[in-house]
């Protein structure tokens, strides 16, 4: 019994000299004032408008509530990010928030992270690590759900049709949380109706650029094309100069369907471009830092915390529009 004792002693210690906590949290000393906190934060990039959103929505929360945020922009490169999440490490700062451009091989630097005693949190995209324990929390969207609210807009649409619909779909970054699951939700909602096929699906890598060069070559090979779904608003932006300038009409002549909501693309949809869209919502810098100081004090934090979303008809759109926030 003695040497059992003596040698979780002897853990407890050694625990205490890593400066860990048995939920990655609070420090051996207690919780920091917030105003001590540091927080290193690596975002993917600047790739679209609902990023640019995100990133101004953290750092002005950041900043509100008088936290230090570390912040880098990884530009859509997985080592770019790996490499700022080893340079947090290094700084030891007290927790690291990302948001993972890919899905997979992450495991290795949040092994070294976990093994410094510092605390992940995922926000907006989910890594596939099976170790769940190499983050405290994944606060973002639910992108299945998203996919599929698109496909049961497109089924409700085209109900009455006779003969096959074909659908082009523009994907986000390949490999990414959001193109994964947008890409499974849109395409078990539509398999209730066998006549909606998907004729095309190419990355568009959730830019505008990419959205516009990628339909200017999918409408050659499917001019007959009666349905867009891109997977943001930035490719469904860019497809339509494509579509328009092929002498089509977007939103009539091809339906369109894009995610996230920003300002550009409500607009588009309010004008009648942009038939439908689901919401994907950027603003999560407040329920971040509550997240962070929570993880702070040692208070528990659920493992997953999904943000609230909605979608918008056109008519919707231009009703919402000059409340927008993005
Ligand atoms: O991860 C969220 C997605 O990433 C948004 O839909 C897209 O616009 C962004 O680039």
């Amino acid at each position: 019994m003695k040497k059992i004792l003596g040698m979780a002693a002897a853990g407890a210690l050694l625990f205490a000299l890593a400066g860990c906590t048995a939920s990655g949290g609070a420090s051996a000393d207690g919780p920091k004032d917030t105003k001590d906190l540091v927080v290193g934060f690596a975002q993917v990039g600047a790739e679209s408008g609902w990023r640019t959103a995100n990133t101004k929505d953290i750092q002005s929360s950041f900043k509100e509530a008088g936290i230090t945020l570390k912040f880098s922009d990884a530009q859509q490169k997985q080592e770019n990010q790996i490499k700022a999440i080893r340079s947090y490490i290094q700084q030891k700062v007290d927790v690291i928030a990302f948001s993972p451009v890919v899905e997979s091989g992450w495991d290795t630097v949040l092994k070294e992270a976990k093994n410094a005693g510092i605390p992940v949190v995922l926000t907006d995209r989910a890594v596939d690590s099976k170790d769940t324990s190499l983050y405290e929390t994944f606060l973002g969207s639910d992108f299945v759900t998203e996919g599929k609210k698109a496909g049961e807009w497109a089924l409700n649409e085209f109900k009455d049709a006779s003969g096959t619909v074909p659908i082009i779909q523009l994907e986000g970054t390949t490999g990414s949380a959001p193109a994964i699951d947008r890409t499974k939700g849109f395409a078990d909602a539509i398999a209730a109706n066998p006549n909606l096929k998907i004729v095309a699906s190419q990355t568009g890598d959730f830019t505008r650029s990419g959205g516009k060069q990628v339909m200017e070559a999918l409408l050659k090979a499917h001019p007959d094309v009666k349905l867009l779904w891109a997977q943001n608003d930035d490719m469904g932006l860019g497809a339509i100069e494509a579509i328009e300038a092929a002498g089509k009409v977007p939103g009539k002549d091809i339906k369109i369907i894009t995610a996230d909501a920003t300002h550009d693309g409500m607009q588009a949809a309010a004008d009648g471009k942009i038939n439908f869209i689901v919401e994907c919502n950027p603003l999560m810098g407040k329920q971040l830092i509550e997240i962070v100081k929570k993880i702070n004090k040692g208070e528990d934090v659920p493992k997953r915390i999904v943000t609230d979303e909605t979608t918008f008809t056109s008519a919707q759109a231009k009703e919402a529009l000059p409340s927008r926030k993005y």
